[in-house]
């Protein structure tokens, strides 16, 4: 295993020290990146204490340490999961040879490009989510949405450090720019759309979490299977903090329909916003967005970029090893979904070509064991959230501005319209509604009234815990 070395600038397992060039290089980005994280990090909260995990090696048991902390002082960090020895191509035309240590130069503009596209996600969250600091339902929520901020700032050194160190001086270029764009920004925005869309409250933060922190997931998961071995190793060990933040979410919004459950009952009556709850139709609005905003990171159903990125080994599909296929998909067919003459229709394509799609595939059925969680919570009071249809609310692709409803249905341009206006996305008197419950709470323990108390602390400790000292 790999020996962290935790005592330096920036704590590493990839033996830092022994390249001065590269440790020069890194250190010098390293007052930038805290320079951007103090001016678009979170905006309050910056020399206050707050109880965070910290990556401190990638062992199975006890890879991080819990601590105060004041986030500009958190220890971002590189740590690559451990090598496995003789580790082989495990798909595409390069299988069963070695994996690369190094980058083939013909794969390096591709490579460098999956590598950006991943990084500039990281900091991008932390951006739109950076004004949720001042409305936290709770002082355990606070923490929580820290721990995701400073995580996805450890992402962004992940990728940093696969830039420097692999892609000389583009990628030192690359390095730069993850900074200098900007969620949201008119001349500058980050890559994705998801992405500069604003998380402007709480119910936003969870389905955020829950949805697009999961596209993460996804993206990761198939880069782990890459050819290019430390990349590989990299998104492994990014996946296990991963794993939090869309705890986050999936608790987070489970813990908002159990309060609206607990109001209805309360009132017997399912209008819980004259109560200070949420309604579920605002809450299925909120998914219905999240969802389908999500959805379009997969990119467009077929694409020969993913085909070719496959076949030269640089991106696999999700748990690509555990496949009991070739791993090749020469000469497979699949059914796509198509839009044609106002119908939603499927046509074949070549299956290399489907990847996109696939994930999607993959990842829409990993949403959907969430959502049967969420409605055991519901079935009490005879109720159900649903995800939305796939071609409901899409940007990008076959479904791309086609007035198709969250239930599937195409309907009319004028009736699309009227719908997304006032019943399918959330609408003006929603977010209004969810605005003004948004108030920071600063008593350890106290709950916002419009969410159930979590089921346990984090890290053993109790729910009233003083996890960010205010
Ligand atoms: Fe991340
Ligand atoms: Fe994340």
């Amino acid at each position: 295993m790999a020996t962290a070395d935790y005592n330096t600038l920036i704590p590493n397992n990839v033996d830092l020290s022994s390249d001065r060039r590269l440790q020069r290089a890194l250190e010098s980005w390293q007052p930038r990146f805290i320079e951007w994280w103090k001016m678009l990090g979170p905006v309050a909260f910056q020399d206050h204490d707050v109880y965070l995990r910290t990556a401190i090696s990638v062992a199975q048991d006890g890879w991080a340490n819990f601590g105060y902390v004041k986030m500009p002082e958190y220890r971002w960090g590189i740590f690559l999961a451990d090598a496995v020895p003789g580790r082989k191509i495990a798909f595409g035309d390069h299988m069963g040879m070695d994996a690369w240590q190094e980058v083939p130069g013909e794969y390096r503009a591709d490579l460098r490009r999956l590598i950006v596209v991943q990084g500039d996600t990281e900091p991008a969250s932390v951006e739109q989510q950076r004004r949720l600091c001042l409305t936290a339902p709770s002082v355990y929520d606070l923490r929580n949405l820290f721990q995701v901020n400073v995580e996805e700032g450890r992402h962004l050194w992940a990728m940093v450090y696969l830039l420097h160190r692999y892609f000389g001086r583009d990628g030192r270029e690359e390095a730069d720019d993850l900074l200098q764009r900007h969620s949201g920004d008119q001349d500058n925005p980050r890559i994705l759309g998801a992405f500069n869309q604003a998380t402007p409250d709480w119910l936003s933060f969870y389905f955020f979490t829950y949805f697009t922190d999961r596209d993460g997931k996804f993206q990761l998961a198939s880069l782990k299977e890459s050819a290019f071995d430390p990349l590989s190793r990299t998104c492994e060990f990014m996946l296990k903090e991963e794993a939090h933040h869309m705890f986050v979410g999936a608790s987070g919004v489970a813990r908002v329909l159990q309060r609206t459950v607990d109001l209805m009952k309360e009132h017997d009556t399912s209008d819980v916003a004259q109560f200070g709850g949420i309604d579920l139709a605002t809450i299925q609005r909120y998914l219905n967005f999240h969802f389908s905003v999500s959805l379009d990171l997969f990119g467009a159903e077929t694409s020969t970029n993913a085909a070719n990125y496959f076949a030269a080994g640089l991106k696999g599909r999700f748990h690509e090893e555990q496949r009991d296929d070739d791993h090749q998909m020469k000469g497979e067919r699949r059914m796509v979904p198509a839009f044609e003459s106002a119908a939603i229709t499927e046509h074949e394509h070549a299956s290399l070509t489907a990847l996109n799609e696939m994930l999607r595939e993959d990842y829409i059925a990993d949403c959907a064991k969430g959502v049967e969680r969420w409605n055991r919570i519901l079935a009490g009071v005879g109720a159900e959230l649903r995800l939305p249809h796939i071609g409901f609310n899409r940007h990008v692709g076959v479904f791309a501005g086609q007035p198709i409803t969250p239930d599937g249905n195409v309907i009319s341009e004028g009736g699309w319209k009227s719908g997304m206006a006032s019943e399918w996305i959330p609408i003006d008197s929603d977010k209004e509604h969810v605005q003004a419950l948004m108030s920071g709470i600063r008593e350890p323990g106290k709950m916002a009234g419009w969410i159930a108390p979590p089921a346990t602390g984090i890290h053993a400790k109790p729910i009233e815990f003083e996890y960010v000292r205010t």
